[in-house]
C-alpha cells in the first residue's frame, strides 16, 4: 500500500497525522508555553528517528540482509519525506512559540540560527529531490553530493544539540546513542564497500 501512495499524499497523510497528534494533546494540555515546547520537542525527537532510519538504511541493508532491512531501503525516500514533515511542524511550533510567548528566535546565537537555517535550506532541497520529476533533472553525481552533505549537516545539528540536553539535562540519551550508532556503521559501510571495489579494480 504505502509503495502505492504517492509521494504528496504521503506528505499531506503525515502532516494529518500529526495535526491530529498535537490536536489532541493541545485539547488536553491547553496551548500555554509547555504546551508548545512539548510539541517543539517531539517533533523533533520523531523526526530525529525518522531521520537515523532513512540516514542508515543503505548501511543496515549491506550489514543485515533480511525482509525489513530491503524494505527499509526501499523505503528510503518516504522514510525521508516523513523526517522532512515532522521537522517542518518543528520549525512550525517555534514560530508559534515565537509569535505568541516566547522569542525563541531572537534569543537564539547566531550561529545556531545559520546552521539550524542551513539545514532546513538541506532538508528542503533532499525533500524536493526525492520526487522522481525532479531527480531526474539532476546528474547522479550532484544529487549524490546534495544528499551527503545535507545528510551529514543535518546529522551534526542533531548530534549538537542531542549533546547538549545528555551533558547538560542528563536527557536524550537513547536519540544522541542512536545518530552515533548511525555514523559508526555508515563509516563501517564506506569503508567495506571502498576496500571490496579497490579489490576489483
Ligand atoms: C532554525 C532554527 C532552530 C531553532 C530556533 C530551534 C529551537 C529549538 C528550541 C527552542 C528547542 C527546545 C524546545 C524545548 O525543549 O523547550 C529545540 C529542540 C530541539 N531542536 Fe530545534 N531549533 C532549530 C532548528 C533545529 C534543527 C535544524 C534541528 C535538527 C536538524 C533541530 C533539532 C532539535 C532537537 C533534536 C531538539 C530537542 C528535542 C528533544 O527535546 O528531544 N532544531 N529547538
Amino acid at each position: 500500500m504505502l509503495a502505492k501512495l504517492s509521494y504528496s499524499k504521503l506528505l499531506i497523510y503525515v502532516s494529518l497525522l500529526i495535526l491530529l497528534m498535537a490536536g489532541i494533546h493541545l485539547l488536553i494540555n491547553g496551548t500555554d508555553e509547555d504546551a508548545i515546547r512539548f510539541l517543539i520537542s517531539y517533533s523533533a525527537k520523531l523526526s530525529a528517528f525518522f531521520f537515523s532510519i532513512a540516514f542508515s538504511a543503505s548501511s543496515i541493508s549491506y550489514f543485515f540482509n533480511c525482509n525489513l532491512s530491503r524494505s527499509l531501503l526501499n523505503y528510503r525516500p518516504q522514510l525521508g519525506l516523513t523526517f522532512g514533515v515532522f521537522h517542518t511542524f518543528h520549525l512550525g511550533f517555534l514560530i508559534w512559540l515565537q509569535s505568541a510567548i516566547h522569542p525563541v528566535f531572537t534569543l537564539a546565537k547566531s550561529s545556531s540560527l545559520i546552521g539550524g537555517g542551513m539545514a532546513y535550506v538541506f532538508m528542503y532541497l533532499m525533500m524536493l529531490t526525492t520526487f522522481p520529476s525532479i531527480r531526474s533533472r539532476l546528474k547522479t553525481k550532484t544529487w549524490k553530493a546534495l544528499h551527503l552533505v545535507g545528510g551529514y549537516w543535518i546529522w551534526f545539528i542533531f548530534v549538537k544539540t542531542y549533546w547538549r540536553k545528555v551533558s547538560i539535562q542528563n536527557e536524550g540519551l537513547f536519540i544522541f546513542a542512536l545518530l552515533i550508532i548511525v555514523l559508526v556503521i555508515r563509516v563501517i559501510y564506506y569503508i567495506k564497500a571502498k576496500s571490496l571495489k579497490s579489490k576489483f579494480e
